[in-house]
Order: C-alpha cells, then structure tokens, then sequence
C-alpha cells in the first residue's frame, strides 16, 4: 500500500469532474449485509432499505442467513432447534453454518448479483466470526479459512451493524415475543445479559477488523432514523 500521499483516489462515479449518468452509477450491483446482536432491528431496516433502494429504481433482493435455499432453510432449523435437545458445538455450528452458506452463495446470492440485483443479507459470514468466533471459542484464523472455502470469496461489499445498548435490545424481543410478533430464538432470548454483552463487544471488535466495510449504525435511534442514518451512507458511498 502507498503512503495515503502518494495515492490517488478514483471516484467510479466521475470521468474529469463529470458526473455519470444515473444508469451508468447504477450498474454495478451491490452485496450490503446487515449484522448485530438479538432484537437490534435488522428486519425493520432491511423493509426500510429495499423500499428506499427500489424507489431509486434499482432492483434488490432480500435473503438471510442461516437460510436462503431450501437446503440451507432445513439446515436452519436443525441449527435452532437441534433434534433430541442435543447440545451443538461450536465447530458443529460453523460447520452447519457453512453448509448453508455454500448453498445460499452459489444458488442464490451470486446469481442474483449476476443478474443485476443488489442483494441484502440478514446476517452473513460476521456472525460465524461473533458467535461461533469471538464466542463459542473457534480460532478465528481456522473460521477464517472455513468461510473463505463456504464463499468461494465472495465478501459484502458494505455491512450495517446495528449496535444498541443491550437492555433495549431486551426490551425489544421481549415486547415483540409478547406480540406474537417473532418465534422465540430460545438459544439467545433467554440468555444472560452478559451473554448478549459479549455478543455486542464481539460485533464491535469484528467491525473493527474490518473499518472500511463497516458502517456502525445508533440502533437506540428510531427505526425512521436509524433507516435515514444507512441510507445517507448508500448516498455517500455510491452517489445514489
Ligand atoms: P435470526 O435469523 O433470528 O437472527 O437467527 C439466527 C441465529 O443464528 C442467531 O441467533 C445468530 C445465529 N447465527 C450463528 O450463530 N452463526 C451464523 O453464522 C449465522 C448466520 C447466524
């Protein structure tokens, strides 16, 4: 890497000063994940964002993780809710996690992309990284060679985390559950605060690693704002 001095940086979306057309700024489709702990509002800011994105006449997808594909969505289940009430391992998870991710990446995600879809994840490798990672106890460095091999590579081009106090969090699920809002996630829900803490410190850590990628989103803001804060940095990044 040069010294920030000596590089120059392109901005794909000018030629000599001249913004490119709309259609031209467009066509590149994009890989956004979304990441963060239980009850932080990944589903209502993926609504948010496909409607705002599809407004500005790109065409975007919404997938999640475990999931996506009817191989990976039977793995899900068999993850969260293990037959016989028997106790996965961590490196039992990373592999079920992995499984469903190589079905998901080749059968739906890259073609999507391929296609002329943005596509938006609930959840993707960062989660391996937190809670079969920085929590379960997997040595990141074998995770890290785990996902590569279950992704062929492929890595978000922008992930949002959406961090919030862990009490509210709580609040949340607690009020949603009562709702009938949600399925209870019994691994996560009933969890200890420290739990929930640990999972927090451990998405901030992974973010991180990885500065460029991650945009940190106020998720104690309201849901309006937490959608406007996200979408200001789809503007800011691609010009949108
Ligand atoms: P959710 O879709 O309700 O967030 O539930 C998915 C659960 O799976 C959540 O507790 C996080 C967990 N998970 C992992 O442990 N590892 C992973 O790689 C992924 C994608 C999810």
């Amino acid at each position: 890497m040069y010294p920030r001095a000596f590089r120059v940086d392109i901005n794909p979306y000018e030629c000599f000063g001249v913004r490119l057309p709309i259609v031209e700024r467009m066509s590149q489709t994009r890989f956004i994940t979304l990441e963060g702990g239980e009850g932080v509002g990944k589903s209502t800011l993926m609504t948010g964002l496909c409607e705002w994105l599809t407004q500005r006449g790109i065409n975007v997808r919404q997938t999640r993780e475990p999931g996506g594909t009817p191989i990976a969505d039977a793995i899900r289940q068999l993850f969260k809710s293990p037959p016989g009430g028997e106790a996965i391992t961590a490196e039992g998870e990373a592999l079920l996690v992995s499984a469903a991710r190589t079905q998901h990446v080749v059968n739906v995600i890259r073609p999507f992309l391929h296609s002329g879809n943005w596509v938006i994840c609930d959840r993707f490798a960062d989660s391996t990284r937190v809670y079969q990672g920085l929590f379960g106890g997997v040595p990141l460095n074998e995770l890290e060679w785990l996902i590569k091999f279950s992704t062929a590579g492929l890595e978000p081009d922008l992930t949002f985390l959406l961090d919030c106090d862990v009490s509210l969090s709580a609040q949340r699920i607690g009020g949603r559950k009562s709702s009938g809002e949600i399925a209870p996630n019994e691994r996560y829900d009933n969890a200890a605060q420290h739990v929930h803490d640990r999972l927090r410190e451990g998405f901030r850590k992974v973010a991180g690693f990885y500065p460029s990628r991650f945009f940190i989103l106020d998720a104690s803001r309201s849901k309006d704002d937490v959608l406007r804060q996200a979408c200001k940095e789809l503007e800011r990044r691609w010009q949108l």
